[in-house]
């Protein structure tokens, strides 16, 4: 099959099927999307943010690598291509189903330096020191996305090391084109570079980028080059760790070479849980993502959610309420599973979430304020990416990697050409004070050296009557959980296409702010009305997410669901 990439037409072609659905009074839930569907192939895929990633990731397919090499390809291109999130300075995490049914999940979550103490971002007198923790050397992890790319393709992979980096090499060396949103990206984020680095990036060297341009990351590549040769030692040692640490100490930075050396990526159990015949594959602390997204769905399962039209008043209401209270406990417990005790078990019990619900009421909102609160609600950057993969053999792969922000901390190592991310604001910077994205701190998540940071990101995997049914995943801060919450629900409950899921407009509710937030054509003025009778408050914002998926069709045949929100795209055979 050709490489083929999906826009904004399926946009608004839903954007229409959405106008034309929610005007309707009662509609029936019977409309067939089926055929509208992203792209098909036969055997493999890939969907990631970048058509180059994806198209990369299927190569190696090609020639003969599984998914778990074709991982490893995708995520050193996406550094490349896509440097507002992919990354070789962040970290992230890995679900995989293996074709024999095996699962199991990577951790290479950033950690908190050894220097790194709970108070680092407060000034003497305890307040929280704007942007300490979100820009410059001292917001930055351990990076483990090296780490974890290498145990990934010591355990799982099949092809050797060195051609599965050579690709991003090879696209860093020959230069990549901007896309429109990758330019302003960049563009945007200028002045910010500049004052953050007391070098001048290259990522700066135009005044204005345009789409069409090529940019040439000269540095990275050479470092993709020690990495592609010396393995995790290409990273963590030598001459890469020099630069990184040289360039902490440019900027009052505390990451040594011994944390460099100390960092340790971590395979841990899946979480899995059932949902309406569906076995759900996500993960462990310390993401909060999947004991969320198996929260969520084990809240609506016993109202049959396909009884209600997609966003009509009760269907939008049910979910809200579901959002609104696992939001609520959310992080009030999850923190770094070496450090604190979660209690996963009790979370994720159908007789404390059937209880949690038993206050909802059709008849009007539940506000935020009565619904039990623990001590913090916890909002992340939105800036994060996510693929999902599936092999010939049916070994499936759900990877998302993160810097946190927009560029991370938009610390670029000198020499090394890589950007650093700033995920140390995913931790608590003040027990019960909101950081600059709304959070919170709770204890749990106290920042402590060694530790990881508490995070979002819901790399899943669904199988039906025991064989593999959907990957899924999105970038999205604290939306990244309703993301997929959503585009779970829009295939299972709604007989949507897997494009159509992800293209679909979305709405997010996360307790606190009470407010629902819903993407343009997401709800109709109609049901609007409706819902703010009943005492909701809503608020349009802009597109958020970007929801890359794979469903297997009965027939065997692969699904790719692109998010048009971005340059995502799908490549198959
Ligand atoms: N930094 C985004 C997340 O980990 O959820």
């Amino acid at each position: 099959m050709p490489f083929k990439t999906t826009g904004v037409k399926s946009w608004l072609i839903i954007s229409a099927f959405v106008a034309i659905v929610s005007s309707c009074a009662v509609p029936a839930n019977t409309t067939d999307l089926s055929q509208n569907r992203g792209t098909m192939a036969d055997k493999a895929m890939v969907v990631s943010a970048h058509p180059e990633a994806s198209r990369i990731g299927l190569e190696i397919m090609r020639k003969g690598g599984n998914a778990f090499d074709a991982t490893v390809a995708t995520q050193f291109a996406l550094a490349v291509v896509y440097p507002v999130a992919g990354n070789i300075g962040g970290g992230g995490f890995t679900v995989y189903r293996t074709s024999n049914g095996e699962t199991g999940t990577l951790d290479y979550r950033e950690t908190a330096p050894a220097a790194a103490f709970a108070t680092m971002y407060q000034d003497s007198a305890a307040n929280v020191i704007a942007g300490l923790s979100t820009n410059g050397h001292l917001a930055v992890g351990i990076p483990g996305t090296v780490d974890g790319m290498v145990k990934l393709h010591q355990k799982l992979g099949v092809l050797p090391w060195a051609e599965l980096v050579q690709p991003a090499i090879d696209l860093a060396r020959n230069g990549v084109v901007l896309t429109q949103k990758e330019a302003e990206g960049l563009n945007n984020a200028r002045q910010a570079f500049q004052e953050i680095n007391n070098h001048t990036p290259y990522l700066t060297q135009k005044q204005n980028w345009q789409a069409g341009d090529t940019i040439f990351h000269v540095e990275l590549a050479l470092t993709l080059e020690r990495i592609r040769d010396e393995g995790r030692e290409g990273f963590y040692a030598g001459k890469t760790a020099d630069l990184l640490v040289q360039e902490m100490q440019r900027g009052n930075g505390i990451i040594t070479k011994e944390d460099l050396a100390n960092y340790s990526s971590v395979w841990r159990k899946p979480l899995e849980g059932n949902y309406r015949g569906y076995k759900v594959i996500s993960m462990a602390p310390p993401s909060s993502g999947g004991i969320a997204l198996l929260q969520l769905l084990t809240m609506v399962e016993p109202h049959n959610l396909s009884k209600y039209k997609w966003q009509s008043a009760e269907a939008v209401q049910l979910i809200t309420e579901a959002e609104r209270r696992v939001y609520a406990d959310r992080a009030t417990y999850l923190g770094d599973p070496d450090f604190v005790t979660v209690p996963v078990q009790e979370l994720l019990d159908k007789a404390y979430l059937e209880e949690r619900l038993s206050t909802f009421s059709m008849e009007k909102a539940t506000p935020s304020s009565e619904v039990k609160a623990g001590n913090l609600t916890y909002i992340e950057s939105e800036q994060t990416t996510h693929f999902s993969i599936i092999d010939p053999s049916g070994n499936a792969v759900s990877t998302t990697t993160t810097l946190n922000g927009n560029y991370g901390s938009k610390v670029v190592v000198k020499g090394a050409g890589f950007i650093l991310n700033n995920e140390m604001d995913d931790f608590s910077v003040k027990l019960g004070v909101p950081n600059m994205f709304g959070l919170v701190g709770g204890e749990a998540n106290a920042i402590a050296p060694g530790k990881r940071m508490l995070s979002s990101m819901t790399p899943t995997i669904l199988e039906k009557d025991g064989k593999l049914f959907m990957v899924v995943g999105t970038p999205g801060g604290s939306t990244i959980i309703t993301s997929v919450f959503q585009a779970i629900l829009n295939v299972v409950e709604h007989n949507m296409t897997m494009q159509q899921a992800v293209a679909a407009p979305r709405f997010h509710h996360q307790w606190l702010p009470d407010v629902i937030q819903y993407e343009p054509d997401a709800i109709s003025p109609t049901i609007r009305a409706i819902l703010e009778s009943k005492g909701y408050k809503l608020e349009q914002r802009k597109p958020y997410g970007r929801v890359d998926a794979i469903l297997v069709l009965p027939n065997g045949k692969l699904e790719a669901g692109a998010d048009p929100r971005g340059d995502d795209a799908a490549a198959g055979f």
